[in-house]
């Protein structure tokens, strides 16, 4: 969680779809919240310790709270099931500031947003902002059904439907089909933008990568694919404050820093939201996130520690 954190009232939920509830969350007290820009995120502290990041879903002018979705995951780690059973109006949460780690690109002539599930929630705000802009996209939204189907009514007002296109009930090889028509040619200056469950982004990043130049394309994970990378130990030595220490196989970076009396903040501990990252000074880092861009992996010079691990025996971080 974010050191600066807000207090704030859960003023209404909503239903939004099968297992989607939406939360308006006003201040708590007399301050306005701090704006927030299409694509942002916060974290939300629940109970236990949990920590969960939710974008949020504002429109142009919707600057009185901010509204977030959340899809009740069938194998929950706790945040969705916190959110859907224990969260009630009236009840105050503590969140962070927002973040931005998936802005539009205004630069571009044209945007292609690509949300399955749950990953409407950053899209639907851009394609909002993108609309009263005057800017040219296009939203695809894949989704199970009808009832599946997140925030329909904004999405059949006269101001959007135009530039909706639902996909609903697809099989993966027609989501598939589907995909490889809508990244085959991007027009020049489009920019490309995705977020939705881990399949759904390693598809639309392996059919996106040989064709849209890079730096058009933009996506936000809200979790980590799982991984079966090896998991073999190195030395992290810490060049601020001196010392080694080791990682074993099965400690983060960040676990092992901990047991030297070394706290860095974190947040997601999966590798998507970058609020653990930290310098390196040396040694190869073995990316493991989803937060880096190619380049900054390429560079080597910064490292999330929740997830990334070392190729060289030694790693010399920043702290
Ligand atoms: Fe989120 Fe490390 S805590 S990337």
């Amino acid at each position: 969680m974010s050191t600066t954190s807000l207090s704030v009232i859960v003023k209404r939920i909503c239903p939004q779809a099968a297992d989607i509830l939406s939360f308006e969350l006003v201040p708590a007290g007399a301050e306005a919240l701090p704006a927030c820009t299409p694509g942002s995120h916060i974290d939300v502290a629940l109970a236990d310790g949990i920590v969960r990041q939710y974008s949020l879903c504002n429109g142009p002018g919707e600057d009185g709270g901010y509204i977030i979705a959340v899809k009740r995951e069938p194998v929950s780690r706790g945040g969705s099931a916190a959110m859907h059973e224990r969260v009630r109006e009236g009840d105050v949460l503590s969140i962070s500031l927002p973040r931005n780690h998936f802005p539009i690109d205004w630069s571009a002539q044209s945007h292609l947003l690509l949300a399955g599930g749950i990953g409407i929630t950053p899209l639907l705000s851009m394609a909002r902002h993108l609309q009263a802009a005057g800017a040219g996209f296009h939203l695809h939204y894949f989704a199970r059904s009808d009832q599946h189907t997140a925030f329909r009514e904004l999405l059949a007002s006269p101001d959007l439907r135009s530039k909706v296109s639902l996909h609903h009930g697809l099989s993966a090889d027609e989501v598939k089909t589907c995909m490889q028509g809508l990244l085959a040619s991007p027009a020049p200056m489009q920019h490309l933008y995705f977020c939705g469950p881990a399949a759904f982004m390693g598809l639309a990043a392996d059919l996106a990568q040989p064709v849209w130049p890079a730096g058009s394309v933009h996506m936000e994970y809200f979790s980590a694919p799982v991984s079966d990378a090896p998991q073999g130990s190195f030395e992290v030595h810490m060049k601020r404050s001196g010392g080694n220490c080791i990682v074993p196989e099965g400690k983060s970076i960040v676990e092992a820093l901990a047991e030297k009396g070394i706290m860095i903040e974190t947040s997601c501990e999966q590798g998507v939201c970058g609020t653990c990252l930290v310098n390196v000074c040396g040694g190869e880092p073995d990316h493991r996130d989803f937060y880096l861009s190619d380049q900054e992996k390429r560079d080597g010079d910064k490292i999330l520690p929740c997830v990334s691990r070392s190729r060289s025996p030694v790693l010399i971080l920043d702290v």
